[in-house]
């Protein structure tokens, strides 16, 4: 590793980082109490926020730890992906997306700190939960246990990973940043699958994380009876009623799902802001020091990373950031709000145990009060109307399901209901192909393809009797296991070999399967994320005599979850039986001499590169056709705004740029055509079926391209197609913001960084809210104002319209405080606009667009 060339930068972040933690000298002393975890004997408040080295390249990192920065982050958390870097025993890889400790180091720059979550097993919607396949076929194992082979191979990796932190001096016992660790993930909700060998096993985990000597706390999420003096955390959409397992821990949230991962087949889910802000501040009020959003970037699985089965490539997650990067509004700028409104109140948080005060049906009062005169108190309504409550003698108006935050223990500063950051509506501006085509290319076709033979192509074919599970035939090396039989029809079943129809019955453990019959493709079956098994009658023609059968069977991500994960298989254990239509007659074919063929032909001649002398070029392009390669050149999308490819068009396969594999492309995986709200009422508790989108269209169209895997001009793009698509109707697209949009009302707090402490202000509480608006990129401004209302305006961010009341000035005072600015401020007062119907609490409403 570089580490010379990265060193001066490294130093310099490594003092900032510290900075906040220890400010006079480097090494950090982090060890915790019954409050907070303490860091060089000061308690902290730490808000943190997951993201996954391997989701996103080492070339965004910078941008999403500054965005993670200034939307007011301390912490970055994230697992270590055994697999990925030790692919084969002993074989370590640390490059690229894989290079972990340029990922801390990056964190420590921006003057952050970390949690590394080592686990090995991390769940994480991750192929096989994080572990690497080899580990299944060492004898005698048993994962997540008290077995010996498997404890061995668990030490042998979270001792590698900890003494290379050591080594480059990362923990903050050392000066670097990684202030927490945690071992095992969420074991506590399979435990008693395990029986007796569960307690042993989270005991051994608990003493051998401790050995290693990082100097830094250990955490065990949803693991109640983790052993001192590892702290148990939680993890859920709300964690307020948690409590540690002893008086000595803090209450920390290693998971607060900011959304929802996405399965083929399945609806996007999103989680409104409000609700998400709620379950924060519920958390706080309620005595928690520590909550981490999981995840804060989510970014994108590549490559075959995705768990499973059925996890889509996209790992959005509706989080604070975009799988591409962009902020996601409002949802990132509430929750920085929200996070200033907290750090407000850290002296008095950190001080003293919180004090609950009933203040009705549903509605409670917190207060931390101190002898010194600190005083900071949270107001919530947890029923789903409307409150007005009274508090220390004046009255609140609570909205249903919302916390207000009094940092003086008077005047709110923020309510979690009461958004004041604008919002974004983030687009895709589309080029077609032939836009990006490349010229420069010598290809005379857009396009070239080469076919990948149907069935047995390979040298390494085998013969086996009988049908085979499929992870332990291919350890995961391809998605693909072709299943090939050539068979006798027998004579004596005159209803199946005289060339009438018949049925091919097929029964597997998934993940999906093609069906070749006599080297034409005859149907297609897949699981989904609910149920992975396979069970499909085809259809089929027999020739009299000889037939073929070619059974392509594939994973769609290995099993991430559940007890003994590893162990429930897939592919084509069969039975696999022939059905005659005109008599019933059955044929099994399930224990016949089977030939498999482990992965395509074309990934071992190195296709996916784009290389090979076999790329035809004629100009009849096959379209619709299964088992096809295809390849052409493009130049990049001009400009630096993230890339996507809308797979539209195109069946089901895996696709590659430059070399880089974008991931598994399944744009005909539709979600229900039920089950999304137009609007979901933040209201009430979340659950990851509550609030979904997109329903009856595609889980996933579009599939990101990162920025630095591209050069201007000469971009090989690969796909490999299964079922059989139409790659002249693919095309890119580049994500931008289409317009800005904020809704702020008289009854808003001022914005929570205009906040003056009571005791500060010689003119009392005069502030009023405020409507802010910023264009996203550095060299914007505000061009034009598409709609101002001041009064009752209707609808939402890109359908405002005027209600009943509106001030005729409203669109002159937003255009003269904002066209031509990057940034704007708007007082949202009948000061500003006039008065255009009093007595009623009026909104000011503005859409706008940035050049
Ligand atoms: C948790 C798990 C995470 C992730 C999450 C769902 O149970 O710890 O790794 O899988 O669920 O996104």
């Amino acid at each position: 590793m570089a580490a010379a060339a990265r060193g001066k930068g490294f130093l310099l972040g490594l003092v900032l980082a510290l900075g906040a933690f220890a400010a006079s000298s480097l090494g950090a002393n982090v060890t915790y109490d019954s409050r907070a975890l303490v860091v060089d004997g000061k308690r902290r408040v730490l808000v943190s926020g997951s993201i996954h080295y391997p989701r996103s390249t080492p070339e965004m990192w910078p941008d999403l730890i500054q965005k993670s920065k200034d939307g007011g982050l301390d912490v970055i958390e994230t697992y270590v992906f055994w697999n990925i870097h030790e692919p084969v025993r002993n074989q370590f890889d640390f490059e690229g997306r894989k290079d972990l400790v340029k990922f801390v180091k990056t964190v420590a720059a921006a003057g952050l700190v970390v949690h590394l979550r080592i686990g090995p097993y991390v769940c994480a919607e991750w192929n096989y939960g994080g572990f690497p396949l080899w580990l299944h076929f060492i004898p005698g194992i048993q994962f997540r246990t008290d077995n010996g082979p498997f404890k061995t191979e668990m030490q042998r990796f979270t001792a590698k990973i900890v003494d290379m932190m050591k080594q480059e001096k990362l923990y903050a016992s050392q000066g670097g940043p990684i202030i927490l660790s945690q071992i095992e993930n969420e074991y506590g909700n399979v435990a008693s699958s395990f029986g007796s060998g569960a307690k042993p096993y989270v005991n051994w985990a608990a003493t051998m994380a401790t050995s290693l000597d990082t100097g830094v706390p250990w955490v065990m999420c949803q693991q109640a009876d983790a052993p001192d003096p590892i702290i148990n955390t939680c993890n859920g959409f709300y964690c307020d009623q948690f409590t540690p397992n002893s008086n000595s821990k803090p209450k920390m949230w290693t998971e607060n799902w900011s959304g929802w991962f996405l399965s083929f087949g399945g609806a996007v889910p999103y989680r409104p802001a409000e609700d998400l802000a709620f379950a924060v501040a519920r958390f706080f009020q309620r005595g928690g020091t520590f909550q981490n959003y999981y995840m804060y970037h989510g970014g994108t699985n590549f490559g075959r990373t995705t768990g499973g089965p059925f996890i889509a490539t996209s790992y959005d997650y509706d989080a604070p950031i975009d799988e591409y990067g962009l902020v996601r509004q409002p949802k990132w700028g509430h929750l920085r709000d929200v996070h200033k409104a907290i750090k407000l109140c850290e002296d008095a948080l950190v001080a003293t145990d919180p004090a609950y005060t009933s203040l009705g049906p549903n509605l409670e009062g917190t207060v931390y009060k101190t002898d010194s005169g600190l005083c900071a108190a949270f107001l919530a309504n947890v029923g789903t109307s409307d409150a007005t409550v009274t508090f220390n003698g004046k009255s609140y108006q609570l909205p249903g399901w919302s916390v207000s935050i009094l940092p003086d223990c008077k005047n709110v500063v923020l309510n979690t209901a009461k958004i004041n950051s604008m919002s974004m509506i983030p687009t895709f501006v589309y080029e077609s192909l032939s836009e990006v085509v490349d010229s420069s290319s010598t290809i005379n076709s857009d396009w070239s393809w080469i076919n990948e033979p149907v069935g047995i192509s390979k040298k390494d074919s085998f013969v086996k009797p009988g049908l085979l599970e499929q992870i332990n035939t291919t350890a995961d090396n391809s998605d693909y296991l072709w299943y090939s039989l050539s068979t006798n029809i027998p004579g004596d079943e005159p209803a199946l070999n005289d060339g009438s129809q018949g049925v091919l019955h097929i029964e597997s453990l998934g993940h999906a399967l093609h069906a070749f019959v006599n080297k034409k493709l005859a149907g297609s079956k897949a699981g989904n994320s609910g149920n992975s098994k396979i069970a499909v009658d085809i259809p089929v023609t027999l020739l009299p005599g000889k037939n073929t059968f070619d059974l392509l069977s594939l994973t769609v991500g290995l099993q991430n979850y559940g007890a003994f994960f590893d162990t429930w298989g897939a592919g084509i254990t069969g039975p696999v039986k022939l059905k005659s239509s005109a008599n019933g007659s059955i044929i099994d074919l399930s224990s016949q001499q089977w030939t498999y063929q482990i992965g395509l032909q074309g990934e071992d001649k190195g296709l996916p590169s784009g290389s090979s002398s076999m790329w035809i070029t004629q100009p009849s392009l096959p379209k619709n056709q299964p088992l096809t390669w295809y390849k052409t050149t493009f130049a990049a999308p001009a400009g630096n705004d993230p890339v996507a490819i809308d797979f539209s068009g195109m069946g089901k396969g895996e696709a590659w740029v430059n070399g880089q594999s974008i991931g598994r492309y399944w744009p005909t995986k539709v979600a229900p055509g039920s089950g999304c709200a137009d609007s979901c009422n933040y209201r009430g508790a979340y659950s990851s079926s509550k609030c979904l989108k997109s329903c009856g269209k595609p889980s996933q169209q579009l599939y990101h391209v990162p920025r630095s895997w591209l050069k201007p001009s000469g971009n090989i793009l690969v796909m490999f197609e299964e079922v059989g698509g139409d790659p002249t109707q693919i095309s890119f697209a580049t994500r931008q913001v289409e317009s800005l949009c904020s809704r702020v009302s008289e009854s808003h707090p001022s914005p929570v960084d205009m906040w003056i402490p009571e005791s500060e202000s010689k003119t009392g509480k005069t502030l009023r809210p405020v409507l802010s608006m910023e264009c996203p990129r550095p060299n914007q401004v505000i061009s034009k104002i598409k709609f101002a209302s001041f009064g009752t305006p209707q609808g939402t961010c890109g359908s405002f319209s005027h209600g009943k009341c509106s001030s005729n000035q409203a669109l002159a005072v937003v255009q003269k405080a904002c066209i031509g600015s990057k940034s704007c401020r708007v007082d949202v007062s009948i000061g500003a606009f006039g008065d255009p119907c009093k007595g009623v609490t009026k909104s000011l409403a503005v859409e706008a667009s940035c050049a």
